[in-house]
């Protein structure tokens, strides 16, 4: 069965697609069987893993657009083993919209997600979209589990609250099974003070917080550019290291 997990914050720039990208990318170099989904019509994570939305026939699209569809329809290969991705194309922006008016709104991916992929996969990886909308909704309700990526900046504590809430409330009302797996400090900057404190601050905020950090680094930056993971792109470097040992800390 796989563990299904959300990467999930309203806030965007928090490293939500660098995240799902590179810990997919470092879970597959342990042999794990992974399925990445870009559930943001931004299409990041598909153009970060290599993919061109514009050539793609079949996305999440095609799936959210009816119900009873199996995400098994939009999955793609990646130049990486054991990695496949399901895109995602500004036409997603569309779908919803046009979900708010459809009953089963907030499971439709869930729906998607059958007994057969879970089969498949040791881990399904959920990019959310940078809002709390039904998008995100739908991530948190197909979702087990979810990791909250939070920059060590200024400003990043604000809106957490209202995240937790609003995790809570779909805890309470729709997915009781969701549960928060870590936050995870990322874009970190070990020679500020600031940095330091926030680092702390997040530690009392409640939930459990991953050991790992990821520092800011100009190289995972630039993976994507080339349609690469850090862990093709650097594999030697400090970065990739940082994702392995989060996958560790995921994977055990
Ligand atoms: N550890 C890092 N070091 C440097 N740049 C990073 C790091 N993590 C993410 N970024 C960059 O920050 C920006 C936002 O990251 P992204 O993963 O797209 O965030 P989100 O999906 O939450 O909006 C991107 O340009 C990305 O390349
Ligand atoms: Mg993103």
């Amino acid at each position: 069965m796989s563990r299904i997990i959300a990467f999930a914050n309203q806030k965007g720039g928090v490293a939500k697609t660098t995240t799902t990208i590179n810990l997919g990318a470092a879970l597959a170099e342990r042999g794990k069987k992974v399925l990445l989904v870009d559930a943001d019509p931004q299409a990041n994570l598909t153009v970060g893993i290599g993919l061109d939305p514009l050539e793609l026939k079949t996305t999440i699209t095609h799936i959210l657009s009816e119900d009873n569809k199996p995400l098994s329809e939009a999955i793609h290969e990646t130049e990486i083993e054991n990695l496949q991705v399901v895109p995602s194309d500004i036409e997603l922006a569309d779908i919803e919209f046009s979900l708010v008016n459809r009953l089963t709104r907030e499971s439709i991916l869930k729906s998607a997600i059958t007994p057969e992929l879970c089969k498949q996969y040791d881990y399904i990886l959920l990019d959310a979209p940078p809002n709390l909308g039904m998008l995100t909704i739908n991530v948190l309700v197909a979702a087990n589990e979810v990791v909250i990526p939070v920059t060590t900046h200024f400003y990043a504590l604000q809106g957490l609250t209202t995240l937790l809430a609003r995790l809570e409330l779909i805890q309470k009302k729709i997915n009781p099974r969701l549960k928060i797996t870590g936050i995870l400090a990322t874009r970190h900057n070990p020679r500020t003070n600031l940095g330091k404190e926030v680092i702390e601050a997040i530690q009392n905020f409640g939930p459990p917080v991953f050991k790992t950090v990821i520092n800011e680094a100009i190289r995972v930056a630039e993976a994507p550019a080339v349609g690469k993971t850090i862990i093709d792109y650097y594999p030697k470097g400090v970065s990739a290291e940082q994702y392995r040992q989060l996958a560790e800390e995921i994977d055990g």
